[in-house]
């Protein structure tokens, strides 16, 4: 059964607000190559994220901090040409944000200009409005991220949840607030409890979409190379694998090898 809603052909920051409104949840998950991204939009989800998580999952970087504004750009305008529905949104690299808004604006339009997405996202609060008011000043959609922000792993020092001292609790819900004045589309929320996380999506009116944030916020996002099983070792209490790809791929390649090693693959059939 097809869980697409047809009624949108071409999913925009407006449709996220309509579906919040509708209370119809958001899916959303990363891509990072032309192939994969094609496949998860042909099969309904409604954002696209090419995350700096791709820092890890396509580099091997133990962070995502290494990952550059060109790599990302890379993967980014890979996607952008496969896909006909999702809205992409692309994440604004660690080191082309922070030092200032300027900065921070230069990097959103490369972005938007030279792989033809839809959207950034940047990490943090308080400490980047200035620049996400710049771009969206400049007429480039702003999604935030706030929780567990891995660009700051090394000011946290661990992946762990975020935001269960009432302290942190309600510099999140202030943070929140304010990207919602300021303009942001939505908000990825990453790694806090699911009771925070619900009152924060149910007081403030843009979407929120959470990773390990609980059920109660307006859509819920995963890494797809982990939602589909690819890595054995990756394996937080959040993650719900619908695959074991890992499994699956290695049986394939052995299959081959063996066919290969025996002088059985190709077959009559398969050669001209
Ligand atoms: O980069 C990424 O994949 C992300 C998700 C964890 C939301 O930001």
């Amino acid at each position: 059964m097809s869980t697409i809603n047809k009624s949108y052909t071409r999913i925009t920051t407006k449709s996220l607000l309509e579906m919040k409104a509708n209370n119809e949840k958001i899916a959303m998950l990363t891509a990072y190559d032309f192939t994969l991204a094609g496949i998860v939009d042909q099969a309904g989800v409604d954002i696209i994220l090419v995350g700096d998580s791709a820092s890890n999952v396509m580099a091997g970087h133990e962070t995502t901090l290494p990952i550059t504004l060109d790599q990302m750009i890379y993967h980014a305008s890979s996607v952008v040409r496969a896909v006909e529905r999702a809205l992409v949104v692309v994440d604004l690299p660690f080191g082309t944000y922070q030092a200032d808004s300027k900065e921070a604006l230069r990097s959103a339009i490369r972005i938007m200009k030279e792989s033809g997405a839809h959207a950034v996202k940047l990490e943090g609060g308080e400490e980047v409005k200035e620049s996400i008011i710049r771009i969206l000043k400049a007429g480039i959609p702003v999604m935030g991220h706030l929780g567990l922000t891995p660009q700051s792993i090394y000011k946290f020092g661990t992946y762990s949840v975020r935001a269960k001292e009432k302290g942190e609790a309600k510099q999140l819900l202030e943070d929140a607030k304010n990207l919602e004045e300021i303009g942001c589309f939505g908000v990825v929320l990453e790694k806090i409890p699911a009771d925070l996380a619900g009152r924060v999506a149910q007081e403030i009116s843009i979407p929120f979409i959470g990773i390990g944030a609980g059920n109660k916020v307006d859509g819920q996002v995963l890494v797809l190379h982990d939602m589909l099983g690819m890595s054995k070792e990756f394996s937080p209490r959040f993650l719900r694998r619908y695959l074991d790809l890992n499994t699956k791929i290695s049986q394939a390649i052995q299959a081959f090898t063996t066919d290969v090693k025996k002088g059985d693959f190709p077959n009559k059939e398969e050669q001209y």
